[in-house]
């Protein structure tokens, strides 16, 4: 394997690899925890990841109310292993994790957390969604008092779109607290944060930008092109509710159309032509669709992390392969442009 590639989590000091692992999955029943997969494919899965050397895992205090940070904090108290582990406070109206309501809910809120993982310190805490104007300064005073407090090493964002984001930086900045990253929305099939300011932002403020969805709930694994499986409900839902860009990160002109158009992912027809194509790049590197999603990411920008969730060890395997090659810039361009024509065509 090549050497893996780290990154930054802006100016926190804190190393993690490019590619860390999302657990969004873990433990949840409505992605098919406890039927199609169990405690021991995540394990499993885990496990095969520090092997690999990779590093950063990213859970939250909703993910299966919170049995994904039990689950992950059990994994490494067992393993012993080195990580750096972030997760987030969530507000209740969201997936009602612990009743927050306020930002005095915050400190409790990652008490719980590091209860849940067994830890003293998180490496990175994040504010899961935005707040309105009127609430944010309060959200993030009390995100500064978690690394203030040092229940936290590092904190970060999620959802905030350019101008949230700026707004939130310059106000803890003046406090001589930093904010380290943002997570957006962005892979190869959403990639409107290339032009909707939020990357030019990021770059300005050195803050990291993490992708979420960078498989697209697995569309870009290529298994529900033309003649594959049909798409299951949750991914269905989860593109429509993408589309909708309810916190501004997508598309800035878009939201309106997509109240009454199938979500871009969902068009397996229109998308078959980027699918053959890359097709044909993963066979020349014995490699796999997935493989050229990620390494796509990890080539997009020069500090983007990103976290593709795996649910057992079949899934995290190939995804881990794509650390072992790379993309030919000529390859990389042909993507890029190629998904271009059809995002325009479809638009
Ligand atoms: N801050 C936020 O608001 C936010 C929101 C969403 C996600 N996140 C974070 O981002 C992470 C990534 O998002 P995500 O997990 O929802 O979506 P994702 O990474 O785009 O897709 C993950 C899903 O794709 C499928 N998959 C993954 N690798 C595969 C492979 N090699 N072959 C076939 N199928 C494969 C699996 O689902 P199936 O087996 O069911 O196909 C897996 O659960 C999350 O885990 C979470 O940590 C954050």
């Amino acid at each position: 394997m090549d050497k893996i590639e780290y990154r930054v989590l802006g100016d926190s000091g804190i190393n993690v690899t490019a590619m860390g692992i999302g657990t969004q999955a873990w433990g949840k029943e409505s992605f098919g925890y406890g039927s199609r997969y169990t405690e021991k494919d995540v394990f499993e899965a885990f496990q095969a990841s520090l092997d690999a050397g990779v590093n950063f895992f990213d859970t939250s205090d909703s993910y299966a109310k919170g049995e994904s940070e039990r689950l992950l904090g059990k994994f490494f108290k067992n393993d012993g292993r080195p990580v750096v582990i972030a997760s987030k406070f969530t507000k209740s109206k969201w997936y009602d994790p612990g009743n927050y309501k306020s930002p005095k809910d915050v400190l409790p809120a990652i008490d719980n957390s590091l209860n849940n993982l067994g830890l003293k310190q998180l490496d990175l805490y994040q504010m899961h969604y935005p707040e309105s104007q009127s609430k944010i300064n309060g959200y993030l005073d009390a995100l500064a008092e978690t690394v203030k407090s040092g229940k936290a090493k590092s904190i970060g964002l999620c959802n905030f779109s350019a101008d949230r984001l700026r707004y939130a930086y310059e106000y803890l900045d003046k406090k001589g607290v930093t904010i380290a990253s943002n997570q957006i929305g962005y892979n190869l099939l959403f990639r409107h944060p290339e032009t909707n300011g939020l990357l030019k932002t990021c770059d300005e403020l050195n803050v990291a930008p993490i992708a979420i969805l960078p498989l697209a709930e697995g569309i870009l694994t290529g298994k529900y092109r033309v003649g594959g499986l049909d798409y299951p409900k949750n991914v269905k839902s989860i593109m429509k509710v993408t589309q909708l860009d309810i916190f501004g990160t997508g598309h800035p002109t878009f939201w309106f159309k997509s109240l009454f158009k199938k979500p871009y992912e969902l068009e397996r027809e229109k998308l078959e032509p980027l699918f053959e194509l890359m097709e044909n790049i993963a066979s020349s590197h014995q490699a796999t669709i997935v493989q050229v999603a990620l390494n796509w990411l990890l080539n997009s920008h020069p500090k983007m992390i990103y976290i593709p969730g795996a649910k057992n060890l079949k899934q995290v395997s190939d995804n881990l392969s794509s650390l072992k090659w790379k993309l030919t810039s000529d390859e990389f361009q042909k993507i890029s442009k190629l998904e271009r024509e059809l995002w325009n065509n479809y638009k």
